[in-house]
């Protein structure tokens, strides 16, 4: 079997910066609440001219040449996302067009801010099938466009940006284990109520808005990102001691802090909420990217990724640069 190796790394956030001390003149909020209960300093927010596409396409262009491939190489564009451009045709197609990369499958995928790790883990198959060699997945939301800007509770807490991974088949021996490893999901749909946007063309024929019963949020997130943490080490074989950098999804620092502290490996985690906040399915790509940049930066590392949100949905997945 293939092993599914990571080339490339790309981020894209836009240039608009929103502080806390920004949205406390038309909110009933401060910069000392949002700070000390989420870890967040300020946000990027999208302007009207853009799209979530147009996100993605730039995150896809930086990990592409991080890569060194060509457009035409890429076999497979999957585009997590909960805020697609249209309700159809998917975001990845226009992607796909954007790009020149005409060979490509392309579909979108939702599992809110999960997403990025159901993507991974579906190229992940196709290639370890054998089916294609070249996959690009791409993690972009604009969650600003759905936000109830007058609820305080919940429009503090997201901000727009896209991350990706440029995924190329390799045939790793077992004594030089490269790639992904190990790959785990998680859904229950129990928590559909606790985090939702109030509306859809299915229903409402709107796009509604982001409801969210935080606290239940915070605990069922603290449990399923540690469970399914030690799940995949057990199936990557490893344990945390093996682990040199985790990247937790961006959801709030208190969360971050906690799996840090369960996990007894502060050091090793990954932060970057306090400038993009929770950008969705582009906050674990983005944050590793902000942080390391392309690739080669990780070269020899073994990362665990992981991540919630609604659904509820959780992802985990151990990969070896
Ligand atoms: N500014 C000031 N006060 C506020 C604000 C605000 N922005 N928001 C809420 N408050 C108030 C509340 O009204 C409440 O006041 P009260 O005590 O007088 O009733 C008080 O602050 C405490 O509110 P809580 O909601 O209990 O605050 P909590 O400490 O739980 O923090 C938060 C809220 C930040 C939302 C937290 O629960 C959280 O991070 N939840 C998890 C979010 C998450 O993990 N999301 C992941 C998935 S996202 C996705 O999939 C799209």
């Amino acid at each position: 079997m293939c092993s599914c190796v990571i080339c490339g790394i790309g981020g894209y956030l836009p240039s608009n910066v929103v502080t806390n001390d920004m949205l406390s003149l038309t909110l009933d909020t401060s910069d000392q609440w949002i700070s000390e209960r989420t870890g967040i300093k300020e946000r990027r927010i999208i302007s009207d001219e853009e799209s979530t596409s147009d996100m993605a396409c730039s995150a896809a262009e930086v990990a592409i040449e991080d890569a060194g491939v060509s457009a035409e190489d890429i076999d497979l564009i999957i585009v997590a996302t909960s805020t697609a451009d249209n309700t159809f045709p998917a975001a990845a197609t226009k992607v796909q067009k954007k790009l020149g990369a005409f060979g490509a499958i392309a579909f979108d995928l939702n599992a809110a801010c999960s997403g990025f790790l159901f993507a991974l883990d579906v190229a992940r198959s196709y290639i370890k099938l054998g089916n294609i060699k070249t996959a690009l997945v791409i993690g972009a939301d604009s969650l600003s466009k759905v936000v109830d800007w007058s609820d305080r509770s919940t429009a503090v807490l997201f901000g727009d940006g896209a991350g990706a991974f440029l995924l190329r088949a390799g045939h790793s021996s077992e004594n030089s284990l490269k790639g992904v490893i190990a790959s785990r999901l998680y859904t229950n749909g129990r928590g559909y109520g606790f985090l939702y946007v109030s509306g859809g063309p299915g229903t409402t024929r709107t796009s509604g808005t982001i409801k969210m019963s935080g606290r239940e949020v915070f605990k069922e997130a603290v449990t399923q990102m540690e469970k399914l943490c030690f799940a995949v080490l057990d199936d990557a074989g490893i344990d945390m001691s093996g682990v040199d950098i985790i990247v937790p999804h961006q959801a709030n620092k208190r969360i971050i802090d906690l799996l840090a502290q369960r996990f007894d490996a502060k050091d090793k985690m990954v932060c970057s909420i306090a400038s993009h906040s929770n950008t969705c399915a582009a906050s674990v790509p983005l944050a590793l990217w902000s942080n390391y940049g392309g690739a080669l930066a990780l070269s020899g590392k073994t990362v665990l990724f992981v991540a919630f949100g609604a659904g509820f949905t959780a992802g985990a997945c151990v990969a070896k640069f």
